[in-house]
């Protein structure tokens, strides 16, 4: 069983009060700092440069958990991985869902000295995905269309998590299962239910007191 580990989206950062949040992060129960990647093409928004995740790499000793919602992650992933990222997320449809494409982005990375996963869009279904399970240290579910913090959680994407909870234990793997978009005091207790053990929270953490949010999610 993994350890229940908090991953809060600096997407909702309150940016004109940076350094206060950030020490409040830092003091905080979380253990992990979530940086969402958006190049305006993969998804409708554009978001932070690797020069932002340096800046953050020098604020905390956070795990950083880097989810890059790109087009073209082989080009952008060497660059977070230099600029301080400890873990690398893609999306398979950024390589037409295509196996190939996916594990070899997927031992690119590892290859550099990181910890690597993939993630899957709302429409994407995840069963065909199993025989990368092997090679990832988690898999992210989606519970919102990426690009944009403070959407309602999909809850039909649980699903998606009970299977990848139930693949884990018959292949005996340890992967993390990670869900990201609209987890609040209600909706982070069905993501556990399902399987979950690592969540990102944006908008709930930095939209209320920061330590108390994250104590919360942890109770
Ligand atoms: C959405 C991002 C999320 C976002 C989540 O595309 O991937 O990480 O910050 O925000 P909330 O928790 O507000 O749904
Ligand atoms: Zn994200």
């Amino acid at each position: 069983m993994n350890e229940l580990i908090i991953s809060p989206s600096v997407l909702s950062l309150d940016y004109t009060n940076t350094k206060e949040q950030m020490k409040e992060l830092n003091e905080s129960k979380a253990k992990w700092l979530h940086f969402d990647v958006m190049d305006g093409h993969f998804v409708p928004n554009i978001s932070f440069g690797p020069d932002i995740l340096k800046a953050f790499k020098k604020g905390t000793d956070l795990f950083l958990d880097v989810h890059l919602m790109v087009s073209d992650p082989k080009f952008y992933a060497p660059i977070f991985i230099k600029a301080g990222a400890d873990m690398i997320v893609f999306h398979t449809e950024s390589q037409d869902n295509d196996l190939e494409k996916i594990s070899s982005l997927l031992d690119e990375i590892k290859a550099q000295g990181v910890q690597c996963g993939f993630t899957v869009k709302p429409g994407t279904p995840i069963e065909s995905f199993e025989s990368l399970l092997s090679k990832v240290d988690m898999v992210l579910i989606m519970s919102v269309e990426p690009g944009f913090g403070g959407q309602s959680f999909m809850e039909d994407q649980l699903e998606k998590v009970k299977w990848l909870y139930n693949k884990r234990t018959e292949l005996n793997l340890n992967y993390r299962i990670e869900i990201d978009g609209g987890i609040n005091g209600d909706t982070y207790k069905k993501a556990l239910e399902a399987g979950c053990d690592t969540l990102v929270a944006g908008s709930y953490v930095f939209k209320n007191d920061i330590k108390e949010t994250i104590e919360g999610l942890l109770r």
